[in-house]
Order: C-alpha cells, then structure tokens, then sequence
C-alpha cells in the first residue's frame, strides 16, 4: 500500500517540532492523510551531536536525501537562500511536492519557485513564512480568491512587537530592551534583520504578491527599521493615547497617471490605541486584510516559535499529502496579474 515519504531539511527549532509532531501524532496523520506519512530522513548541517532523533534518520546530505525515490514531499526549514533555492529546485523539477517556511526566498523567487511547481504539476506551500502559525497565506490564496482585496496591513515581526510594547510599558530605552529581548531568546545575536524591517519587508512582498496577484520582491518594499525609536517617541505617543507599531503595509493605490498601483512598505507607524493592532502586544503578530466583499478581516496569534511554526508547516505537509494519495493540486500561484509597483516615495 501508498505510504506518503517525507524528506525533513533542518533540525533547528521549527524543524526537530515538525519531527516531534509528526512523530507523536503518526495516527492522526495517516488517518487525515488516508495513508502513513513517513520521515525518510533529515537532512542536518552535521551528525556528530545527539538530536534527539534516530541517528540513522539523519543525513548531511540534502540533495542526496531530496533525491530519494521513495521521498515524495521535501519539507524545508533551514532558511536563507542557496544551498536551499536549488534544493527545492531540484524537487519541484523532479516532480516532489515541496513545503517550506523560508521568507527569504519566497520573497524574492515566488515566481520561479511557483513556475516550476506548476511545470511540475506538484505542490508548492508556504504558510509558514508568513506570521508563523497564523493562517494568512491561505486565505490570501484561497478563501479569499473570489474577492478583490485592497489592503494588507499587519505587524509581521515578533521581535520588534515586543521590544516596543516593552518600551511603551516600562518606559526603558531601546537599547537595553533590545538587551532584554536577547535575554529572553526573542532576539537574535545578530538581530539586524527583526529591528531593520528586513525581515518584515521579507513578509510584506509575500503578502503583497498573494493579495494583488503581483510579483512583488523585498527590494520592492519600502524599509524602516525601529532602531531609533526613543523611550521620548513611545512617550509621546501615549501622551497623544497613540502607540507605535512597526507596520507591513500593503495596498493598491492609484499614482498621479491615474493608474493602479501595488505599494508596499514598512516603517514604524503612530497607531490611535482604539484601532485593533493597537492591542496586539509582546511578540504576537496580527494581520488585517481589507477585501471588497469581505470587508475587515483580523488574523491573530504566534508570528514565531518552533511549534507554532511547525503548526504551519505540518498543516501545509497535510495537503501536499493529501493531494499526493488522492490527487488534486494545491492553489497556483504562478499566474499574475502583474499590477506594476509604486515608486518608493510616491505613496
Ligand atoms: N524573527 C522573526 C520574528 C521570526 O521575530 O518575528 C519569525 O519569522
């Protein structure tokens, strides 16, 4: 009988989650699935220290792993963009579905990466690459693909949230609260790309390709990190009942031509405390999408974190899944409308 094969790549924290879920919950698989999911191998930088995983399961060999006959998905959570952009290349091409939570490189290979999948007729799923465990790729791509959506606007970077709603409540200066997110495991030694906005900018061209069927890459994005923000900044806010949020705006707007156009930013923004990301506090993100039909819609939750972006990741595993033992084929996005984008500055 079918068993579904499952090549893991990276065994960081979303990646040895994904290995214990999947693991743990091996029944509910199969039962969802409608035939076993089982983990081939796990492809790892190196062997020589105790994982926590049957050492015969691990492989310093990615391609090799991803080259498997009996590997019918590639899950990649490793990040950053080569070896990784070949790797899933080299599946999508060799006819294997592929799930990845790489913001990096969606935001700027979606396009290739989704032309190949769809030339490959397999599937491509990203859902944890943006905003972790919150679904908001999915309903970009699905459920709301029969409406027309005007605006995305969220707070896509847990770091820089709870350094803020940090200063805004202790009043302490960026410096040491950067310090103390260290501390506490939010930040990264190097946290360059949380408190710069790259990382957000990462998420705002995803959201922005998804929402305006428009490839839009993270050098299109406009970028304001929150590194001079001052304890006075956050001070003045409050005194005006207003916080700061460092935002991901994406929306269409009409340039001087008249003619409609994609803009795409990120900048730490004045919100009033009365609108609804206002609330959202510590390192949760949160994502407001505004559609014709629809109206406003909020998505809320865990932006970050081995288990609830392995949520993500293992939600996305299912469908490939599925799709694989039952046919049928996930969303396409490689055919865009191609809304061109605004110059910086212009909106
Ligand atoms: N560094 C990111 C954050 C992790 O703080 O939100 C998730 O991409």
């Amino acid at each position: 009988d079918r068993e579904i094969g499952v090549a893991v790549l990276g065994l960081g924290n979303v990646g040895s989650e994904v290995v214990r879920i999947l693991n743990e919950h091996a029944a509910d698989f199969e039962a969802r699935v409608g035939a076993p999911v089982v983990l081939r191998g796990i492809a790892v930088r190196s062997v020589d220290r105790d994982r926590g995983v049957p050492a015969e399961l691990l492989t310093t060999d990615a391609q090799a792993l991803v080259d498997r006959d009996d590997v019918d998905i590639v899950v990649e959570v490793i990040g950053g963009i080569e070896p990784v952009r070949t790797l899933i290349l080299s599946a999508l091409n060799s006819g294997k579905s592929v799930v990845t939570a790489n913001k990096a490189l969606l935001a700027d290979y979606t396009g290739e990466l989704a032309d190949a999948a769809k030339l490959a007729d397999v599937d491509l799923y990203f859902e944890a690459a943006v905003a972790g465990a919150i679904p908001v790729v999915r309903p970009l791509m699905q459920s709301l693909a029969g409406d027309r959506v005007n605006r995305v606007v969220g707070i896509v970077n847990g770091t820089t949230n709870f350094i803020l709603s940090a200063m805004e409540e202790t009043g302490a200066d960026y410096a040491d609260t950067l310090a103390e997110a260290g501390r506490l495991g939010y930040a990264e030694a190097d946290p360059t790309a949380d408190v710069e906005g790259y990382d957000a900018a990462a998420k705002a061209a995803i959201l922005a390709s998804l929402a305006f069927h428009t490839r839009v890459t993270a050098a299109d994005v406009y970028r304001e990190g929150i590194s001079k923000i001052t304890a006075e900044d956050l001070a003045s806010a409050k005194a005006v009942d207003c916080t700061v949020k460092l935002l991901a705006i994406c929306e269409r707007v009409v340039g001087a031509d008249g003619e409609e156009r994609v803009s795409a930013r990120v900048y730490p923004a004045l919100l009033p405390h009365s609108h609804p990301l206002a609330t959202v506090n510590g390192a949760f993100n949160a994502v407001v999408v505004e559609a014709e039909a629809a109206g406003r819609l909020m998505f809320y939750g865990q932006g970050a974190g081995g288990a609830p972006t392995a949520s993500a990741v293992l939600g996305d595993l299912v469908s490939a899944a599925r799709n694989r033992v039952h046919g049928g084929k996930g969303p396409d996005e490689s055919t865009y409308a191609k809304l061109p984008i605004a110059p910086m500055g212009e909106t």
